[in-house]
């Protein structure tokens, strides 16, 4: 994987007089020159607004656009290019189902069931959601672990309307066996003698590092963002099964989303138009594709084997510190590149301060999972997480720099 560090020029960059070590992938990846190559030749060559004009740049332009809905389509499995509503982000895109799907589909007294560890864009939109119409939310619980744990609960199968989850927890790391849990689920209502309910997978954390096919999983909704996976910023995917764009109505409105307008009504476009009202984000969805690109030629398969060889690696090392709590899963295998961890005595922003004054970038705080963190009585935690062009030197300067934080603090 070292050959690809020459791809990203950020990684040349000195902070504090010392070589960068980014292990903030799990807020934002880095960019590959060959990612903002391909969104330069599009804003120089190409640029003009999608599917409005007949002239020659226009018609490239829409061909560029729905050409990286083709290669999003791919590189997820998608069934087809049309599934693929490009959005802002992943927040944007739990929104847009949350509005579009959920107001029309879920009544008083339904069940949204999602977990007690989600990113809180797969949290508010069902809070918001379940108060406007007087439904429950239930959350799953993790374990020791951070591993789900469906013993625990019981809800009333036939009102399960949704299930939101995420399939890597970004606070975590724990990778949920998606296809195992909904085939639970869905055997459990059948039990009861009730329909399966909807399923929203939240990928923000899944699609840049693991090899993903939607079609496997037997869900409805994928949301993830471009800026993750090496993509720009300002660009997602709501990923809809295409059998449940019947059961959607209309969530932003204007133009682009409509196929006929008079003064007092108006008929919609198709799926996926219908849900991108306004002028795209072209140069966006051109550098998501060109990542989508990037990260197929390196290979997904190797990309999981060096994050897992990393993290192996990783969390050895931070064992071996004193005065350590790892939260998430034991084994590398279980989890994305990300470990999130505290040293007693020494409060995360603080260290987190240290290491940057030594260049290297990790998080601290409560990475938009705030309820975890104050149920398990967590104030903050440290949070670094990799990504393909990360390496056990880095590592050792994290570990270097940690141990410079407890001389300095403790
Ligand atoms: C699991 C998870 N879901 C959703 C999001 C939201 O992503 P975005 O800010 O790109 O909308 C994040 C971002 O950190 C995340 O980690």
């Amino acid at each position: 994987m070292q050959k690809y560090r020459s791809d990203f020029p950020i990684l040349n960059r000195i902070i504090n007089g010392k070589l960068l070590v980014y292990f903030d992938n799990a807020a934002t990846s880095q960019m590959p020159l060959f990612v903002f190559e391909k969104m330069k030749e599009f804003e120089f060559n190409r640029r003009a607004n999608v599917h409005r004009g007949v002239h020659t740049l226009s018609e490239e332009a829409s061909v560029m656009y729905e050409q990286a809905r083709k290669t999003v389509s791919d590189f997820i499995l998608a069934n087809d290019p049309s599934e693929i509503v490009f959005v802002r982000n992943a927040t944007e895109a739990i929104n847009l189902a949350a509005y579009a799907w959920g107001r029309k589909n879920i009544n008083k007294n339904d069940i949204i069931l999602t977990s007690e560890v989600e990113h809180h864009s797969n949290l508010i939109p069902w809070q918001i959601l379940a108060k406007e119409k007087e439904c429950t939310l239930t959350f799953i619980p993790v374990n020791e672990e951070g591993k789900l744990d469906f013993q625990k609960i019981h809800p009333d199968w036939s009102k399960v309307k949704l299930v939101a989850i995420g399939h890597a927890f970004n606070v975590l790391g724990t990778i949920n066996d998606i296809t195992k849990i909904v085939k639970n689920i869905k055997k459990e209502c059948k039990k009861s003698g009730s329909k399966s309910p909807r399923f929203l997978v939240d990928g923000a954390q899944s699609v840049p590092h693991i090899p993903v096919n939607v079609k496997k999983f037997g869900i409805d909704f994928f949301a993830f963002s471009g800026h993750k996976m090496c993509g720009p910023m300002g660009i997602g995917v709501l990923w809809v099964n295409r059998n449940i764009f019947g059961e959607m109505s209309e969530f932003l409105t204007g133009g682009g989303m409509i196929d006929r307008v008079s003064l007092l009504e108006s008929g919609f476009a198709k799926p996926p138009e219908r849900f991108e009202a306004g002028t795209p984000n072209v140069t966006g969805a051109v550098g998501l594709a060109a990542a989508c690109e990037y990260l197929t030629g390196i290979g997904m398969e190797n990309i999981r084997k060096h994050e897992v060889e990393l993290t192996s690696y990783a969390l050895r090392k931070l064992r071996g510190l004193k005065n350590v709590t790892i939260y998430g899963p034991a084994k590398a295998e279980d989890r994305t590149g990300l470990i999130s961890f505290n040293i007693n005595g020494i409060h995360p922003h603080d260290a987190a301060s240290i290491l940057d004054s030594e260049g290297i970038a990790v998080r601290s705080g409560q990475h938009c999972v705030m309820p975890w963190h104050v149920n398990n009585k967590i104030n903050a935690t440290i949070r670094a997480s990799f990504y393909l062009y990360n390496t056990a030197d880095e590592v050792d300067r994290l570990i270097s720099g940690l141990e410079k934080s407890v001389k300095m603090l403790i």
